[in-house]
């Protein structure tokens, strides 16, 4: 089983390490595309926005549309001018010919082109003017319906413009062919003209040309303010601070859209993490195995239990699945930061299900510490949790009732909300937070910003929940494991139990033997601090098993004749040995948990039954007995609390046995039971300290001796002759 629970375990721990990255390499996320998980930061880095959105952002502004007002007003009065000009010729002088000189002062008024004195009798005198400034109005109207632009600034790099036009209102996306800049429409004009009437002189129509190219004029205005609006609108999408982010911050929650801003930001996190040597796969994955190892062994020694097998590997690496699990779905599924991991709660569940403190403590350190390897991987991290979980064990040492949770609970809130706090206050800060002038409610503002206040608040609460998620998951460690919490061993220490009232009537000696050893046990227990209600379950259970033949144990015999007289050593010794295997069969069938059937198993360890060892070493020097086949089965106490029913099973019965019961006799006989079994190895496999053994020692000495004290002998014993003095009076 441990092999087992050891490689699941890695294999949990390094998914959860890199399960973001596993991620991001099978799926290349694009903007558009939902976030199957919440994507943190490995390492701290900073995000320079410049940097990583300058591509993008010059692309998007050279992508961006310009946009240009329809305006024919210009252009419509120059064609104005043209006409009147038409106008003009035909109502002066004869055959709309004009006068040289008052030709050139009207063109001179109306189209700033200046003509030399030649020109303007050229014009003047030419015959078909009139009909040739019709043609060149014919070619400008043409010219007129494109778009005509004054300069091509707004226009360079552009696949397309937009044209508001004011009525009917509307906007309508061009291509930039069909723009033109004025330069280009003049010359499109020459072209035209010089194509239509080739026949003209070019002295005549060159000023004819010119004064038409006078009178052509944009008819787009750039609306200079909604393109600015346009391209400061481009460039908030892509702002270009330097932002922070600590280990384990939040870059894009699951189920987010992923915007390019997301992209480039993730992308960013994952180069700063190639370079960053406590983000190297060999070390963590490294780190991970050998703390796992380390942490078995030592789990190994607290419990005493080398092999393995034991039914606190179990509980401890569960709990550790588990919390890695949890950890994990909270970083990958939600978006809370990680002060809010409830790390707290794996201490709670191991003292609910009634581990000790040292083994809880080994524990939580492991938990803690991969934790940090998970959300942060850094020191900050590392000593949060190690404190928080720490300030919960620490506090949870006396908890019988589901109410008395709220004292490590509230406890871990409290130094975790502390701690966040410590981690986030900067001077700078502080000093952002304190207004020049100070007043209250400005003040209160400021405080109220300060990000280590709000980091403050989900630690604290992190603390808080973190006991009743571990009540939560209970019944699920309880089912899985088979074993009993704090909270229900009270049920099994109930003497209206069908199995104990069937074993007060089937076997009388061993259930008033069993409520004599639940006493010495109690007080055995206090004296150590050890759990008394998972302690007297235990006991009441542990003998059951002689309920099946209750006739071959001695204390149910009254008297009467010995079964054992007639049977050999090994037979009597099968019998006896026995009564735990039945005991555990018993136990099972009335669905006893395991933790209290432990106590069956564990409460005789791998003792030889000495006096049918003895009878069937004494049998000659033929004898082909085997010290194996008068061992109890085992296993050796696992539990302080086993090791000290062992004990007091083993006193109990003795001092019942034993003719003084003086406190130097009761002394001897404590010792030498203990001794016998410390010689043994019983106590290999247990976290019993020999200084717990000494207290155990003093206790059951008190006991015993003041439960065998000598009475005031009353009147009518005095005169029956104290020879006859009732066996009460001696108990
Ligand atoms: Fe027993
Ligand atoms: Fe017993």
């Amino acid at each position: 089983m441990k092999p087992i629970l050891i490689t699941v375990y890695i294999a949990v721990c390094l998914f959860a390490c890199y399960a973001q990255n596993i991620n991001l390499g099978f799926f290349h996320l694009k903007p558009g595309e939902r976030a199957p998980i919440t994507f943190r930061a490995d390492r701290p880095f900073a995000f320079d926005q410049a940097k990583a959105f300058g591509g993008k952002r010059n692309l998007a502004l050279s992508q961006y549309v310009p946009l240009y007002m329809y305006s024919p007003g210009e252009a419509d009065s120059g064609r104005k001018k043209m006409a009147d000009f038409i106008a003009a010729l035909a109502v002066s002088g004869s055959g709309g010919r004009m006068d040289g000189a008052v030709l050139a002062s009207y063109v001179r008024k109306y189209f700033g082109v200046d003509l030399t004195p030649d020109q303007a009798d050229l014009l003047a005198q030419f015959p078909g003017l009139k009909n040739l400034l019709e043609g060149m109005l014919a070619i400008e109207n043409s010219i007129l319906e494109m778009k005509i632009v004054k300069e091509p600034g707004h226009l360079k790099g552009k696949a397309t413009a937009e044209v508001r036009y004011p009525e009917p209102m509307g906007t309508v996306a061009y291509p930039c062919g069909r723009f033109l800049t004025v330069k280009q429409a003049r010359e499109r004009l020459w072209r035209q003209a010089e194509k239509i009437f080739w026949q003209v002189d070019s002295k005549v129509l060159a000023p004819v040309v010119a004064l038409a190219s006078a009178t052509l004029a944009p008819n787009l205005i750039y609306d200079q303010k909604e393109n600015e609006r346009r391209i400061e609108e481009t460039i908030q999408r892509y702002p270009s601070s330097v932002i922070h982010f600590d280990s384990g911050q939040v870059l894009a929650p699951a189920r987010k859209t992923i915007t390019e801003e997301d992209e480039l930001l993730i992308a960013a996190s994952r180069k700063a993490v190639q370079t960053d040597f406590l983000a190297s796969v060999s070390w963590v994955a490294l780190a991970v195995i050998i703390l796992t190892l380390l942490y078995s062994e030592a789990l190994s020694k607290m419990t005493g239990m080398p092999s393995g097998s034991g039914r606190a590997h179990s509980i401890h690496f569960s709990v550790l699945i588990v919390s890695v699990l949890i950890f994990e779905a909270f970083l990958l599924l939600t978006s809370w930061p990680v002060n809010f991991l409830p790390i707290a709660f794996v201490p709670l569940v191991l003292v609910l299900l009634g581990q000790s403190f040292l083994p809880a403590a080994s524990t939580t350190l492991m938990a803690a510490t991969v934790a940090a390897l998970i959300s942060g991987r850094n020191i900050e991290s590392l000593i949060y949790f190690l404190i928080a979980s720490v300030t919960a064990l620490l506090f949870s040492g006396k908890i019988g009732k589901r109410s008395q949770l709220l004292v490590p609970s509230a406890a871990t809130g409290a130094v975790c909300a502390l701690m966040a706090m410590s981690f986030g206050v900067y001077w700078q800060g502080l000093r952002q937070a304190i207004p020049a002038t100070l007043d209250p409610g400005a003040l209160l503002v400021g405080i109220s910003n300060l990000s280590f206040i709000r980091d403050a608040g989900w630690a604290a609460a992190g603390g808080l929940i973190a006991a009743p998620l571990a009540v939560g998951l209970l019944p699920v460690f309880e089912f899985a494991l088979g074993v009993s919490s704090i909270f229900r061993i009270d049920a099994w220490t109930n003497l209206e139990h069908p199995i104990l009232k069937e074993l007060l009537n089937r076997a009388p000696g061993t259930y008033q033997h069993t409520m004599s050893v639940a006493g010495l046990a109690q007080v055995a227990a206090d004296a150590i601090g050890a759990n008394v209600p998972l302690l007297r379950a235990g006991v009441y259970f542990h003998d059951i098993g002689k309920m099946s033949d209750p006739g071959y144990f001695t204390e149910n015999q009254a008297g009467g004749p010995n079964p054992h007289d007639e049977l050999e050593a090994e037979h009597s010794a099968r019998i006896i040995i026995d009564h735990v295997n039945k005991g555990l069969l018993i136990g099972k069938k009335a669905r006893v948990p395991q933790n209290i059937l432990d106590f069956v198993s564990q409460h005789h360890g791998t003792l030889v039954l000495e006096c049918f060892w003895d009878k069937a070493k004494h049998r000659g020097p033929n004898t082909c007995a085997q010290d194996k086949d008068f061992r109890y089965p085992g296993p050796k106490p696992q539990s302080k609390e086993a090791a000290i029913l062992m004990i007091v099973d083993a006193v109990e019965a003795a001092s019942r046995t034993v003719p003084d019961h003086g406190r130097a006799a009761v002394e001897a006989l404590v010792r030498h039971i203990m001794e016998k079994r410390i010689d043994d190895g019983q106590f290999d496999q247990c976290d019993i300290t020999t200084e717990e053994l000494a207290r155990v020692r003093g206790a059951l000495i008190d006991a015993v001796s003041a439960a065998f004290h000598s009475r005031v002998v009353y009147p009518w014993q005095e005169e029956a002759g104290s020879d006859h003095l009732p066996a009460e009076g001696k108990n």
